[in-house]
């Protein structure tokens, strides 16, 4: 006879009674339960469980990015897939209000029971760092050791099974890839080259002619533009040992390409992902912010279990651990509908929606 099939429940389906037996406060085990571990674990536990969406997502992303020619109809879903993580990012920020209802005495209750432990071990978190495009050069150290360094070997092993490439890569190839940046006699970097080093040089004069600007403010304008041309300089000389781009100069040519003209049918799509890869790491470093606020409000200035500084070398991953800040350097080289160049007829045919006319 044959087995009647299992009927589905609720918590068959979600395996309820497995998550609800993963919470086991320290505290619990030594005989003086701390109330508030049990938040701090669930907390956790979700974070991970948040991690592992934007993981998945990243998979078909990265699937789909892989292509020779990123299909038209995945670059939809890339973007949603990439608006999604931009959401689960938001909500990881605003989980810590939860979290901060937990006072820093009553985290005291229990926080010496986590020695050595702490949130630096997760191998999800530097799985989404390093699949986003994280370089392990560009890391902050600490006591002189790597990130992998400071993991136990298991946790390397795991992480050095991704053999990903990053989506900061994909993305760099996709961008060099891009049409219409060339076109017969039309070249975007000619056109555009004189036109902003033109712009940034009539910022500088007016600057520098300006009577109402203190000398020690004219200075730093006048070195934050020079600094702003140097920049935009080495893009058209790639070989140049001062540039401080991540990405390619073909691949930031086409970006600028498509920020500027983007409200050509076809550029509206790149332009989204554009958007959203900034949603993204914009999201993160709220995060990351949030993350080295609350935890200055937990423990002071003492150093983390981790073996970190702690909050310091928190605030600081916020401002060096950027993955795709070349895209909000462009904004410096954006020209307003006055100083862009007009693109040539033929090639503005090209990037419209034409049906039926030959
Ligand atoms: C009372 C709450 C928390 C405190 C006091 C705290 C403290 C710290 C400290 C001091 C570090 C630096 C590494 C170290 O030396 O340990 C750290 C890193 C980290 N924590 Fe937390 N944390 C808290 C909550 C969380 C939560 C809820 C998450 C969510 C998963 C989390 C995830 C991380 C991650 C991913 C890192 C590595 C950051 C990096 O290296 O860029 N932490 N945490």
């Amino acid at each position: 006879m044959s087995e009647a099939p299992r009927r589905l429940s609720y918590g068959s389906y979600l395996q309820v009674d497995r998550l609800l037996s993963c919470q086991e406060p320290e505290s619990l085990k030594t005989g003086a339960p701390a109330h508030d571990e049990m938040l701090f674990i669930i907390v956790h536990q979700a974070y991970e469980l948040w991690f592992r969406q934007i993981l998945h997502e990243l998979d078909r992303i990265q699937a789909d990015f892989a292509a020779r020619t990123v299909a038209d109809e995945h670059l939809g879903r890339i973007n949603a897939g990439l608006s999604r993580i931009h959401e689960i990012l938001k909500l990881l920020v605003g989980q810590l209000d939860v979290l901060e209802t937990m006072t820093p005495a009553g985290f005291l209750e229990f926080r010496d029971l986590l020695t050595p432990a702490s949130g630096f071990q997760s191998v999800q978190f530097r799985l989404i760092e390093a699949r986003l495009g994280l370089h392990d050069d560009a890391r902050i150290r600490i006591d002189e050791q790597s990130m992998r360094e400071r993991l136990a070997p298991e946790d390397r092993d795991k992480l050095s099974a991704d053999t990903n490439p990053s989506l900061l890569s994909q993305l760099d190839a996709w961008l060099a890839r891009t049409p219409f940046v060339a076109l017969g006699d039309y070249s975007f970097r000619e056109s555009y080259r004189a036109a902003v080093i033109a712009a940034l040089q009539r910022d500088a004069t007016s600057i520098s002619a300006d009577p109402a600007l203190p000398e020690p403010q004219r200075q730093a304008d006048a070195a934050a533009i020079e600094q702003a041309l140097a920049r935009f300089r080495a893009l058209f000389e790639p070989d140049a040992t001062t540039s401080t781009w991540r990405m390619s100069a073909r691949a930031i040519e086409a970006a600028l390409f498509i920020s500027l003209y983007r409200d050509m049918p076809v550029l509206q799509l790149p332009f989204r992902l554009l958007q959203a890869l900034m949603d993204i790491d914009e999201s993160l470093t709220l995060w990351r912010l949030r993350h080295a606020l609350m935890v200055e409000r937990m423990i002071g200035v003492r150093p983390g279990t981790g073996g970190s500084s702690g909050s310091g070398y928190l605030k600081a991953t916020a401002e060096k651990h950027r993955i795709f800040i070349d895209l909000f350097h462009l904004s410096t080289y954006l020209l307003g509908p006055r100083d862009l160049p007009a693109l040539p007829d033929a090639l503005r045919r090209r990037m419209g929606f034409s049906y039926g006319a030959a």
